[in-house]
């Protein structure tokens, strides 16, 4: 085994200990090898800074997971608005919208790394060269996620265009199992008792909330809700196997986020180009690539940006199980905004215990701390 494979697998070895799952790369930086310090109090430094490192990430962890819950809830209401808004032209192509927001995520992940780099552009360009040019193989395993996200994120336009908001989030939870199936078979991290007994309360919660009531649902049509259901649950599976992989791939590499994002990115900008031209080539010659665009379009670029960033985040900070459940409270965050602001929802006995499972489910998972890693190399 070659030196940097052995430093590799020590650092996740650390990664996978943790109490928390915060990344290797945090830790890698609490004592610099040049340290003069006398081992003892730099053992003490060494430890408080570990716990300020700790709860730091503890910290992102949860905000990450705060800020997803919003940007879900806001993304698929949004969403689902611009997919069914009756328009005078031609509607946005949902390819475009794609297309469009790979770009942004780019943008700002290299203002990110630029950021890392004390806005040098020497050292970022220094950066790009020495990894992702001169590692092409590292690079190529980012279009494996690449072209997956891509395709999931065309078939939620999919999906959103042919399911209600509320059909569609339900569905759409069926990640977190699929999501635990594969960081169980990819990651080799063993799940405790408590984190599947709450997987287990978070469906049980989930269809609780969703239990249908008399209150007068949008009629849709066997055939649309066919095609919706499909490409959600093909979207269940591209997520939970292309989230697993990234994490995959994060935790095995010192390199930051923001530049692994860079390289999804710039795979999934060149996928999403093609697909647009494929299936919408004949629209884009009619009316270009930016038809039908107005203010909803690009809100819903922004939140699918964010949401690509902080997703990101989460899975560096958290896990991707824990990701999960983030759409899970934002389905209780939907529903209460239709209740209190809407006013077109009121709460039966069943959403309530389901809304209550939800939230304890989310606890439990997150309560035991210590996954038994058995680490493997992508
Ligand atoms: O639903 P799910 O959590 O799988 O959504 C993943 C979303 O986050 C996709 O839109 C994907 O393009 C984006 N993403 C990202 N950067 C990552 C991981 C996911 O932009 N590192």
């Amino acid at each position: 085994m070659s030196k940097v494979d052995m430093e590799t697998d020590s650092s996740l070895e650390v990664c996978c200990n943790e109490t928390t799952n915060s990344s290797s790369s945090s830790k890698e930086h609490l004592i610099p090898p040049d340290s003069k310090e006398p081992s003892s109090s730099r053992s003490s430094s060494a430890s408080a800074g570990t716990m300020t490192s700790a709860s730091q990430s503890s910290r992102i962890k949860y905000l990450s997971l705060g800020v997803l819950v919003v940007q879900t809830t806001s993304l698929v209401l949004t969403m689902r608005y611009s997919r069914t808004l009756p328009e005078d032209g031609p509607r946005y192509l949902s390819s475009s919208a794609v297309v469009c927001a790979e770009g942004l995520k780019i943008l700002v992940c290299c203002l990110l790394v630029l950021k890392e780099h004390n806005f040098s552009l020497r050292g970022f360009q220094q950066l790009l060269k020495e990894e992702i040019v001169h590692k092409p193989l590292d690079t190529l395993k980012l279009a494996v996620p690449a072209g997956i996200y891509t395709l999931q994120n065309n078939l939620l336009y999919v999906a959103l265009s042919n399911l209600d908001a509320a059909t569609y989030q339900v569905t759409y939870q069926l990640k977190i199992l699929t999501t635990a199936l594969f960081t169980v078979s990819m990651l080799g991290r063993r799940l405790g008792l408590y984190q599947w007994l709450s997987l287990v309360i978070l469906m049980a919660g989930v269809a609780l909330v969703q239990w249908p009531t008399d209150s007068p649902a949008e009629k849709l049509s066997a055939g649309s809700q066919f095609v919706g259901v499909l490409a959600v649950l093909i979207a269940c599976v591209s997520s939970g196997f292309a989230g697993v992989y990234f994490e995959k791939i994060l935790k095995h590499t010192k390199q930051s986020v923001w530049l692994r994002n860079i390289q999804l990115g710039v795979f999934s900008f060149v996928f999403g180009l093609f697909g647009m031209i494929l299936y919408d080539g004949a629209r884009l010659v009619d009316d270009g690539m930016f038809q039908g665009f107005n203010t909803i379009t690009y809100t819903v670029i922004f939140l699918q940006a964010v949401g690509g960033l902080v997703v990101a985040a989460v899975i560096k900070y958290a896990d991707n199980i824990l990701k999960g459940f983030a759409g899970s409270l934002s389905i209780l965050a939907s529903t209460v905004i239709s209740f209190f602001w809407l006013g077109d929802f009121v709460p039966t006995s069943f959403f309530l215990v389901g809304a209550l499972l939800v939230i304890a489910a989310t606890f439990l998972y997150s309560l035991e701390r210590k996954p038994a890693p058995s680490p493997v190399k992508v």
